[in-house]
């Protein structure tokens, strides 16, 4: 594969001209949308209007007159169509892990009488440190399972499964029909951690039968730094399902202002207090990229994408690297990660080239490809200056050594 037949694939493919529809700079090859997604165009424009005329001149009417208490609905609906839910079992606020708490807290109270939860040891790091904190509150089990087979740590103690669906530093991917299938079969609930799949493929929540999930809006879904999150909660646990932040938002009528709690009906209850109405307005306006993507066209180009990665690696660079994410597309998200010794120096050399992925501990470069603006020739210049980094011994200049607080 040379330039010219990554550009023929790009030519050939449905997903030609949407880099257009992101302010991405001239000449940058992104290949960080798995860690901050790119700014759609009109997100700005939006939020322009949301400040000036919104809050600027509607003030205190806005939240009926420019339907803020409506948007975090209407953005559960956008997020809802890319997991395969209904907009009234989704919700839309706080961060990944504040609605990973609220989830795992609810579950031990769907699943009474059980007192464990599992999780796999390579999960990102806030979802152990949320359930830790979880297992000290409420006096249970935080049970650590074999990555490789999360299925064997289930018991009839499991009160549920919390597993990410694409690990963020491998990009491997579960199968998430089985091990839904296999928590059930236990009595376990499933509680899914989307971060790296929503916005890259189909999730399809009711089709696997899912209780709960949670995922960030800032990656794939492009919603800006910090955007919100969103929760999800299966219909059948709407009625039941209790979380432990118990603010006005998510009461059935705020503005009664009764002195009791009454949960609103479906996953509207996992809110707690004033939704942020700009980074609403950002990521609702960011979403609007999605409205005529058919996602299973998205992940046959992202699956192209990566595919191309693995094979010109394996071909320029052999063994002068690792591959360590699943050469097997169905095995994969939409991220490669590579090993090396100096994968840091790397990352630097590549960024200073133009060329941005990101670093993550101990030694492991990682490249996303969010298929939304991502092309072959990005994955061809990617490779090409790679490449040329490590024949020129780029990575190891000192400069490159000198550790970000963000890597
Ligand atoms: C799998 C996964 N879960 C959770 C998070 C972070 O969650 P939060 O939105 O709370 O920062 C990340 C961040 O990269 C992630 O990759």
């Amino acid at each position: 594969m040379d330039r010219a037949g990554a550009l023929a694939l790009d030519a050939a493919g449905p997903f030609r001209s949407r880099r257009d529809r992101f302010l991405l700079p001239d000449g940058l090859v992104y290949l960080d949308g798995n860690s901050l997604g790119a700014l759609p165009r009109g997100v700005d424009e939006r939020l322009h209007a949301a400040i000036t005329q919104e809050w600027g001149h509607g003030l205190i009417g806005s939240w009926n007159d420019a339907g803020w208490m409506d948007l975090p609905r209407r953005v559960a609906g956008r997020v809802g169509r890319l997991v395969g839910a209904d907009a009234g079992s989704v919700h839309v606020g706080d961060s990944t892990s504040v609605l990973l708490f609220k989830l795992l807290v609810a579950s031990f109270g769907l699943r009474p009488g059980r007192r464990v939860m599992v999780l796999e040891p390579t999960t990102f790091p806030t979802d152990g440190y949320v359930a830790a904190g979880v297992a000290e509150l409420l006096d249970v089990e935080l049970r650590w399972c074999d990555p490789a087979d999360p299925a064997a740590s289930l018991d009839e103690d499991v009160a549920v499964l919390a597993l990410t669906h694409v690990d963020f530093r491998s990009g491997a991917l579960y199968d998430m029909a089985a091990l839904t299938r296999a928590a059930h079969e236990a009595g376990a609930l499933v509680c899914w951690d989307l971060c790296h799949s929503t916005g890259a493929m189909p999730v399809d929540l009711t089709a696997v039968d899912a209780d709960l999930a949670v995922g960030c809006g800032y990656k794939y879904l492009n919603g800006g730094p910090g955007a919100p999150a969103f929760g999800y909660v299966a219909p059948r646990h709407h009625a039941a399902l209790r979380q432990p932040i118990t603010g006005w938002m998510g009461h059935a009528q705020p503005f009664a202002m009764t002195l009791d709690y009454e949960p609103a009906p479906g996953a509207a209850r996992l809110a707690s207090g004033t939704p942020s109405v700009l980074a609403q307005t950002a990521l609702d306006a960011a979403l609007e990229v999605f409205d005529d993507v058919d996602l299973a066209e998205l992940r046959a180009h992202s699956e192209s994408l990566t595919g191309l990665f693995i094979d010109l690696v394996d071909a320029r660079l052999g063994d002068r690297v690792g591959v360590v994410t699943p050469r097997e597309p169905r095995l994969r998200g939409s991220q490669v990660s590579l090993r090396h010794d100096d994968a840091y120096g790397i990352v630097q050399a590549l960024i200073a080239r133009g060329v941005v992925g990101d670093f993550r501990t101990p030694d492991v470069a990682r490249f996303g490809f969010a298929p939304l603006y991502v092309t072959h020739a990005d994955v061809f210049d990617a490779v090409q200056a790679l490449v040329e980094v490590l024949d020129g011994e780029e990575h190891l200049r000192p400069e490159y050594a000198v550790r970000n607080a963000v890597t």
